[in-house]
Formats: structure tokens, sequence, C-alpha cells
């Protein structure tokens, strides 16, 4: 568990995609006002992570920021039982049926914690239907799959993924999101309103935390223009 900055905290991991392809991921931890803990992205958190999040809060409130991170859900709510749960509102029925009736809209996120977060909804891409979370108390963004920000070293294989998706020692959105896009005019300007905010540093589930908001502005910008 390490601190991103203060009352943000991230635990790194390495998903496999299967065939040997890996990624670098991470959980994202923020400390609410209301004291409590937000656990966005859950992962495969060890023991001592656990731990940590038990210490901080028995009755977090886990976030899935996407259609994507929600596999850990399961295992994080089958020890926090008492913990809130939001993500995309067709989760429940397009992937994990037990969380019918116990998670919350995201779309509801921002209301009921508004003194920490805006939320931002990415529109024109249902197959992601992320949404992107501005901490107000510490100007971070935090995105889950619109951007990564992998550098070597790394594992030939990720090296070769990462050419392929157009994404390798840069940052920028994963080429597979263009390939699987719904609306691209609307997902594209869901995009670009991120440039808009005023935030001081990006945190995606992938690769490096941005310090400087330039280089999310620039992977944006960049992907956006070959969009
Ligand atoms: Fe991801």
């Amino acid at each position: 568990m390490k601190p991103i900055t203060d009352g943000i905290f991230h635990d790194e991991f390495t998903v496999s995609l299967g065939l040997g392809f890996t990624l670098p991921a991470r959980t994202t931890f923020v400390r609410l006002s209301s004291g409590k803990l937000g656990v966005i992205s859950p992962g495969p958190q060890s023991e001592e992570s656990m731990k940590w999040i038990e210490q901080k809060d028995p009755e977090p409130v886990l976030i899935a920021p996407n259609m994507f991170h929600h596999l850990y859900l399961k295992k994080m709510y089958e020890r926090f039982p008492k913990a809130k749960i939001y993500g995309p509102k067709p989760l429940p029925r397009v992937k994990q049926p037990w969380l019918e009736g116990v998670m919350t809209d995201i779309d509801l996120l921002q209301e009921d914690l508004k003194a920490d977060f805006q939320c931002i909804r990415i529109e024109g891409h249902p197959a992601l239907g992320e949404t992107a979370l501005l901490h107000r108390p510490t100007k971070a963004l935090i995105v889950t799959d619109l951007m990564f920000n992998i550098f070597e070293p790394m594992p030939v294989m990720r090296e070769i993924l990462l050419k392929i998706v157009g994404a390798y020692n840069k940052p920028r959105q994963s080429k597979l999101l263009k390939w699987t896009v719904k609306d691209k005019q609307v997902f594209k300007q869901s995009c670009q309103s991120l440039l808009d905010l005023d935030f001081d540093l990006a945190i995606s589930a992938h690769g490096d935390v941005m310090m400087d908001p330039k280089e999310f502005i620039e992977g944006m910008t960049a992907s956006m223009s070959r969009l």
C-alpha cells in the first residue's frame, strides 16, 4: 500500500489477459471526507492489503468504475459484507447477476459523495461504460481504461500488445476502445470534456501515475486525434 498524494493510496498488481499477455494494474484507495474508505477498481488484494482496508474502514465503499473492473468485487464483498457497492447500471444484468439489489448505480455516486467526487460519465461506449472521477480535495483525476501510461522495461509480450494498441511507452488510450466504440463523436466529446477539468494529477488503472496533468492532456489529445 503506497501513498500517491494526501489521502490517496494505491496497490499495484499484474493482470493476466491470457495467451501470456499481462498488464500492470492498480486499485486506488481514497480517504473520503466522511472518514470512510473508497476502494476504486478492487483487485486481487493480498491479505496484508485486506487487513489495511479492514483497519481503515470495515464497511468500505467499493467502486467499479466501468464494465471491466468488477472481477474482484465478489471477493471483496465476501470479506466486507457491509460494504456499499457502486457500479455501472448494466453490470448486474450483463455480467454480475449477484449484484442485483446489492449494487447502487454509479450515476448516484456524485450525489451521495458530493464533497469527494465530481463524476464524469463517458458516453458513446456502452461496452466500456466508464465513469471518470475527479477527487475534489486533491484534484486527482481517476480514470480506469480510458488511458494507459505504461513504460519499459516490460515483458516482451506486453510490449507486443501495447504496440498493437498504440500505447507503448507513452500515455495513450488503447486502440481497443476505438475498435469497439459505438458512437465515436459522443465518445470523443466525453473524453475531451475531461480536459476542461481542473486537475493536478491523473491516475489511470494501468501504468504510472501522471503527476503532471500535461501527460494526460497530451495523451488524450493525441488519442482523440486518431479516433
Ligand atoms: Fe483495465
